[in-house]
């Protein structure tokens, strides 16, 4: 990227609306040059800033794995002025994205070990990312075992739910996809994601956990697994702060010495432990 701040022109070649609440909705972004297209080169846990020519910028998990091809896919929650207008945009619409922006999951650290992924929320976005690198016949073999414990409050509001299924049928890797409450309709697991994490209880030994989602599921979830004899140091997590830039210039994310958008998002406990509880 020449200029940090000039951003790459994309074509929105496919939306889907996500939930039955339409609050969420689905973007798969495609390069109008080649070029950019290798040129934005990202590991999953990065985010770019969507540009919307007229309303401004955001910063958005990339949803899309390297490992899936050039087009850019991210999931956007309709909440105010640039995420609504995002949301009425359609298929062949012009926008821009800048980035690849900040650290990603530490994949090539944890290579050889168990990964434990909890997802609560619309959080899963970089995790479903992350899912399917884990998974691509050329990583598979790198990582230990993996468990993806992914929680929302109804079926109507998870996500990728086309993904989970399949990824339900394969026997190298353990899902489990949970509600908070019974149903019509549901045969799945039923309660918190923490309450899932209690029962699988994951082995602390030679592993690696990434946790995305509302600051209250991480407040709940850490504990159960520091009972289970997991550190600071191997529990990962992805931090939302409010951003402008996203390249480390502004001081607008700052968390204590940090730079959320150039030093994170991505942290492990032990990292945010040492922080003022800002974020
Ligand atoms: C690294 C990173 C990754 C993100 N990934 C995703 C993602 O994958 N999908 C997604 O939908 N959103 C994601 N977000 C949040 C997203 O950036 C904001 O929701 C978006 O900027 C809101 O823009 P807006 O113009 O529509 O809202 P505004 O009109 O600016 O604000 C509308 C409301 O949203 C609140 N808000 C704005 N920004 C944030 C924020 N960062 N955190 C919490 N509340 C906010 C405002 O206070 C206000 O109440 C991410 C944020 C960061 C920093
Ligand atoms: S958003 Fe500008 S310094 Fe992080």
């Amino acid at each position: 990227m020449n200029n940090p701040y000039v951003p790459y022109p994309v074509r929105i070649s496919k939306t889907l609306v996500e939930t039955e609440d339409k609050q969420l909705k689905s973007f798969w972004l495609d390069f109008l040059n080649p070029a950019d297209a290798k040129a934005f080169d990202y590991t999953p846990g990065q985010f770019a800033e969507l540009s919307v020519s007229g309303y401004g910028e955001i910063p958005i998990g990339i949803a899309s794995s390297p490992t899936e091809g050039d087009t850019l896919l991210f999931t956007v929650n309709k909440v105010g002025h640039v995420t609504r207008k995002l949301h009425n945009m359609a298929e062949g619409d012009i926008m821009g994205v800048r980035g690849p922006l900040g650290n990603h999951y530490p994949l090539k650290d944890m290579e050889g070990k168990n990964v434990v992924i909890v997802a609560g929320g619309f959080a899963v976005t970089t995790l479903r990312a992350t899912m399917n690198w884990l998974l691509h016949p050329d990583n598979r073999a790198k990582y230990g075992d993996i468990t993806f414990i992914y929680g929302a409050r109804t079926p109507g509001l998870l996500l990728y739910t086309d993904e989970w299924t399949e990824w339900q049928k394969r026997d190298d890797c353990n899902i489990h996809v949970t509600i908070d409450r019974e149903a019509p309709g549901w045969t799945g697991l039923v309660g918190f994601g923490v309450d899932i994490v209690k029962k699988v209880q994951p082995k602390p030994e030679n592993s690696v956990a990434l946790i995305c989602g509302p600051p209250i599921m991480i407040r709940f979830t850490w504990p159960v697994f520091e009972g289970l004899g997991w550190t600071t140091d191997q529990v990962v997590l992805s931090l939302e702060n409010r951003m402008k830039c996203g390249i480390g210039i502004c001081g607008r994310c700052n968390v204590g010495p940090e730079y959320v958008c150039k030093d994170g998002p991505v942290f492990t406990k032990a990292q945010l432990d040492k922080l003022p509880a800002e974020y």
